[in-house]
């Protein structure tokens, strides 16, 4: 299967990063920037709560994996930050790994939920102990995000900058 390598996908549990890393990647390397949660709140015209709320999860994921199929021909030249549980569908990982280089962003616990426990736009979290949501997603989750990925990067006590200028000099191995 061809694999369209000049794509670089961002996947990683919420707060991890994804969409600013993404948008300074793509930046800096003068790439295309999408972001798939952005991209069907556009589509749907409705905000990711909404969407849960009045169409169910269900129909989220749904979306996700045709937005997924529809990039498998269509996307180049870009920089994909995903959603949180992108990869947790095994057709998603397939086309995930066909549409570009896989980059994992990982965060522990503590860091997701200082940087989340204010946030009301995550509905997986809007719940009475969000830390304690988050361990158990996290749990199940890095194994997957981990065997999805070409690459793992830490992202602890990292900037923004220091994330970017990781990726690209690892990227200049793999290009
Ligand atoms: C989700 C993560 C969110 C969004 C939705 C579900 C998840 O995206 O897709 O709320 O299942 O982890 P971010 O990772 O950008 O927060």
């Amino acid at each position: 299967m061809k694999r369209e390598k000049n794509n670089i996908i961002l996947v990683g549990f919420m707060g991890a990063g994804k969409s600013s890393v993404g948008t300074c990647l793509a930046n800096t390397l003068s790439m295309n920037f999408v972001d798939t949660d952005n991209e069907i709140e556009k589509r749907c015209q409705l905000t990711i709560s909404e969407m849960f709320k009045s169409r169910g999860e269900e129909f989220f994921r749904l979306m996700e994996t045709n937005l997924l199929k529809e990039y498998q021909e269509t996307l180049t030249q870009t920089v994909l930050s995903t959603g949180g549980g992108m990869p947790l569908c095994a057709e998603n990982v397939s086309l995930l790994r066909k549409i570009g280089f896989v980059i994992f962003l990982k965060t522990s616990k503590e860091v997701t939920y200082q940087r989340l426990k204010s946030d009301t736009t995550r509905p997986l979290l809007q719940c009475e102990n969000p830390l304690g949501a988050i361990e158990q997603m996290l749990k199940i989750r890095v194994p997957i995000y981990e065997t999805c990925a070409d690459l793992v990067l830490e992202t602890k006590d990292k900037s923004i900058d220091r994330i970017v200028q990781e990726i690209i000099s690892i990227r200049e191995n793999f290009a």
